[in-house]
């Protein structure tokens, strides 16, 4: 399992621990964290928008070009942190990510 630390929309810490096979939004939505994901994971609402913390950046990876495309229309877009959560697996490599649920649009 990963450990994935989410910041809520009310500045709340949570230690969640993620199915490696999943995905960070299927986590942070069936915990509570406040993410919709109205369109399932299809890369098509921006619902699941997060912040990746700093350090995890280059972990992570950028936004493929979709994604990208519907962050930059997000009211809080951040050019350097914003990522659709439906879009990283939360493999092995990412254990202990620090991410921060994007506030409501
Ligand atoms: S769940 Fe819709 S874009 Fe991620």
């Amino acid at each position: 399992m990963t450990r994935i630390l989410a910041v809520d929309r009310d500045q709340v810490c949570h230690e969640l621990t993620a199915d490696p096979e999943g995905t960070l939004m299927e986590v942070l939505r069936d915990e509570g964290l406040g993410v919709e994901a109205v369109c399932g994971g299809c890369c098509s609402c921006a619902t699941c928008h997060v912040h990746i913390d700093e350090a995890w950046l280059d972990r992570v990876g950028p936004a493929g070009d979709t994604e990208a495309e519907l962050l930059q229309i997000s009211a809080y877009f951040d050019a350097r942190a914003s990522r659709l959560s439906c879009q990283i697996r939360c493999v092995p490599e990412l254990d202990g990510l620090r991410i921060t649920v994007a506030p409501e649009e």
